[in-house]
């Protein structure tokens, strides 16, 4: 079985992570989305909200069947190694992700050489996109059609409101 793990903070899904889903489901028997937990960077959505906001938006298109939504925390490889996958995917928008990108593909691979990174390239319609953005947009009151997925969108953007509202 070819599994694929699509690991990201994913505060919240954007539609250029859906997209990437969408397409890696058609390529892998499973794609498991790893949402990291403990990071530097403090999330405004607790796992269990992003893990919801996930799988709400990949349901409301239909994709549900091969794909999965798990926590992790720790090294990425012991993830890979503890669900059996080989396979990292991620989404790269512009030449400024490469140099980052490169640097952990380098060293999941210098971490277990047997794992391998495959990037996508993101839809130009998204290649501006991130969770960053989508906050501050939102945060300063901005119109975020077309950038988070439909089924979460009115929730998304109200819970980003309410959470930044000084
Ligand atoms: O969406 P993000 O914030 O760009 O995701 C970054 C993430 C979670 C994929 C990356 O920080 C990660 O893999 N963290 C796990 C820690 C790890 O394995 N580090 C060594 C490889 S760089």
């Amino acid at each position: 079985m070819r599994i694929a793990v699509y690991p990201g903070s994913f505060d919240p899904i954007t539609k250029g992570h859906l997209d990437i889903i969408k397409r890696a489901s058609k390529m892998f028997d499973k794609v498991i989305v790893a949402v990291v937990k403990n990071q530097s960077k403090k999330p405004m959505f607790t796992f269990e909200e992003r893990r919801e906001l996930i799988l709400r938006s990949v349901e409301s298109v239909g994709w549900v069947d091969n794909i999965e939504v798990e926590e992790f925390q720790g090294l990425l490889v012991d993830f890979m190694h503890q669900h059996n996958s080989k396979i990292i995917v991620k989404g790269l928008r512009f030449v400024s992700d490469f140099e980052y990108e490169f640097q952990q593909a380098l060293t999941n691979r210098k971490l277990d050489e047997e794992i391998e990174t495959m990037f996508m390239v993101t839809c130009y319609k998204y290649s501006y996109l991130s969770s960053s953005i989508v906050k501050e947009i939102c945060m300063l009151g901005g119109d975020v059609t077309d950038m988070l997925p439909e089924a979460i969108i009115d929730d998304v953007s109200e819970q980003i409101k309410q959470r930044t509202k000084k």
